[in-house]
């Protein structure tokens, strides 16, 4: 369990110190990365020890000191204490998954829509995992549910050996298959009309790539599980505009639809959301 940062450092740390500190950080297998200001920084060994006494698996802190970025949604990242290493194994519902924190995206803040798609996921089922990153959808689906094959495709060649390794852990040869390239061609080449389900994890490319997530559904049609951000002001919602957008565009599409569900997973800055929708299409 993570506890927030000033309450670990309260007692450690003058109180005139502590409003400069990020409350939060995350914890990937036995790795903590925690994110500094220019006024906090100065404190990081002390930072770092101090969430190491409260957390006895870690063994690596690294700070990170760059908005995430670029195509492969990479961080950049500073060794503060411990073994100096980027590589670990995160476990999640009784998966594990290989990670490269400073090669690969992950975000260990997503179990619980990990673990929602996959409870969604029927027996037999052929999903396309269109961003996959170190496969962590497709792991907890492979091992969670009875799906046929979760095909799981990401333009990170350090993503898709990660997301091998994890195939080899989990013991999941043939159900998970990594596929190395973009999505859109990918799709095209080889994922035409095969899928019951497809999974859309990167909210910057989702609107762009709709059209190569429905050329992936069987004719007779399936699922779209689609991540966007969305940016509301006071007495706006983010759910209803995310939704306008999306069904204005599966209309312009020709496509039959319904949106029974979405939700905000959680808020990534002021005012601004990462949204959900389940949306389901029609043959
Ligand atoms: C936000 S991460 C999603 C990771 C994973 N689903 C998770 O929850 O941790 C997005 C991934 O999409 C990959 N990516 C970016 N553009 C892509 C594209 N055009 N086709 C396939 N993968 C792409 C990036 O390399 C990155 O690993």
């Amino acid at each position: 369990m993570r506890k927030r940062l000033k309450n670990i450092l309260a007692g450690i740390l003058p109180q005139n110190e502590l409003v400069y500190i990020y409350n939060s950080y995350d914890i990937v297998g036995d790795i903590a990365i925690l994110r500094l200001t220019v006024t906090s920084k100065k404190h990081a060994p002390t930072i770092a020890e101090a969430i190491m006494n409260v957390h006895k698996n870690v063994k690596t802190v690294l700070a990170q000191t760059s908005p995430i970025y670029g195509d492969f949604k990479l961080r950049k990242l500073e060794y503060v204490t411990g073994e100096n290493k980027t590589a670990t194994v995160h476990r999640e519902f009784g998966c594990l998954f290989s990670v490269d924190v400073a090669k690969c995206y992950f975000s260990p803040r997503l179990f619980h829509e990990r673990m929602r798609i996959a409870k969604q996921a029927r027996n037999g089922e052929v999903i396309v995992n269109m961003f996959a990153g170190v496969g962590c959808f497709s792991i907890v689906i492979a091992k969670h549910s009875s799906v046929k094959k979760v095909y799981s495709i990401d333009i990170n060649p350090e993503a898709v050996q990660n997301i091998r390794k994890s195939i080899s852990m989990n013991r999941v040869y043939g159900k998970v298959v990594p596929l190395l390239g973009d999505a859109k061609e990918v799709i095209e080449k080889s994922l035409r009309r095969m899928a019951d389900r497809v999974l859309m994890p990167l909210p910057e490319k989702a609107y762009e790539y709709l059209p190569y997530a429905l050329l992936a559904l069987k004719e007779t049609g399936g699922w779209v599980h689609y991540y966007d951000f969305e940016h509301a002001r006071k007495g706006e919602d983010p759910i209803e505009k995310v939704n306008s957008k999306v069904a204005e565009r599966l209309k312009y599409l020709n496509v039959k639809f319904e949106i029974p569900f979405c939700r905000v997973i959680r808020t990534t800055g002021p005012n601004w959301y990462q949204i959900v929708l389940d949306i389901r299409i029609f043959s």
